[in-house]
């Protein structure tokens, strides 16, 4: 077609009322109606390729699950595998697979390689997690939310630990998006570099949860930063989601983690396994609502 493909590359790929109508679709789908987006198998006869140069459990097997659910199929490369190790361009890589695959989702490490990828392909591509952005976890948190409290628009979400990590960074963004405020307790040098009215950064813990309604804290030290740890871990260790400062939050409050967590650091064991069943509802609905972007994606 001559259509420009879509792409979700930041949470600033999608507008509110899209978001909604998404989000819309995958209650429905959940409830056992229909998929939405003009057919039940939208990716009838498609290829997408998952190409990552970082780990994954959720993002990789929902990803691939969504897409087959939804038809098609989906081919796993890892690019320590890919001639992308031994130096090939990305963009190479991407007007290759660009001929052969239908759409793309990738973990990488730079946004600006996925931003090349998705002008040298000419096809879909979506950012499984760089170190800039995880529109597609904050997506399926947000959905999460609502689907367990309502609207989370005019609420109160305190992010605790590393501010300056991809999963802030979206929840910074979707903050304007969405209409909520967002409080960051963080060490000052550990403080989200995106800024718009709706959100407080704060290096206090205490101060961030007061009255929150949503709770959520992701790993202290994201893939990439190893040689950070010891920092880190001094660093971030006032920042705990424990179950002290629990009680300063709203009665209801949700709490919420991306996963993987690191049970001791940057969530109480105790706090983790009294939530868990909310923040493994959390990762089923990766697959959900990836369901649904994938049929807003192809959707024209
Ligand atoms: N939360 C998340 O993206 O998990 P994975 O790294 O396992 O994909
Ligand atoms: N901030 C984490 C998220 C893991 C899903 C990382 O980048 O490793």
């Amino acid at each position: 077609s001559s259509h420009l493909p879509r792409h979700f590359l930041s949470v600033t790929d999608i507008r509110e009322a899209e978001a909604r109508a998404l989000f819309e679709q995958v209650a429905n789908q959940k409830r056992g109606g229909a998929q939405g987006g003009g057919s039940d198998l939208p990716l009838q006869g498609q290829v997408w390729a998952l190409l990552f140069r970082k780990p994954s459990t959720r993002t990789r097997v929902s990803f691939e699950l969504a897409i087959r659910q939804l038809g098609g199929s989906a081919l796993f490369l890892s690019a320590a595998e890919l001639q992308l190790s031994r130096g090939e361009p990305m963009g190479d890589t991407a007007c290759v697979l660009g001929r052969m695959v239908q759409g793309a989702i990738i973990r990488t490490f730079a946004q600006e390689e996925i931003e090349t990828f998705a002008r040298s392909s000419g096809i879909p591509t979506v950012n499984a997690l760089t170190d800039q952005e995880h529109p597609c976890q904050v997506l399926a948190d947000i959905f999460t939310f609502e689907e367990k409290r309502g609207p989370l628009s005019g609420k109160t979400v305190a992010f605790l630990g590393d501010a300056s990590c991809n999963v802030a960074r979206s929840w910074a963004l979707a903050a304007s998006l969405f209409r909520f405020q967002l409080r960051f307790g963080a060490p000052r040098a550990f403080f989200c570099d995106v800024e718009n009215p709706w959100i407080v950064q704060t290096e206090s813990a205490y101060e961030a949860v007061r009255d929150a309604d949503l709770l959520y804290t992701d790993v202290w030290i994201s893939m990439g930063r190893e040689e950070e740890s010891a920092l880190r871990e001094k660093a971030f260790a006032p920042y705990q989601l424990n179950r002290s400062l629990l009680r300063r939050a709203k009665a209801d409050a949700l709490v919420l983690h991306c996963l993987p967590a690191y049970r001791g650091k940057e969530i109480e064991g105790d706090l983790f396994e009294e939530r868990a069943r909310d923040i493994f509802d959390q990762a089923e609905n990766r697959l959900h609502v990836q369901k649904g972007l994938l049929c807003w994606l192809t959707a024209r």
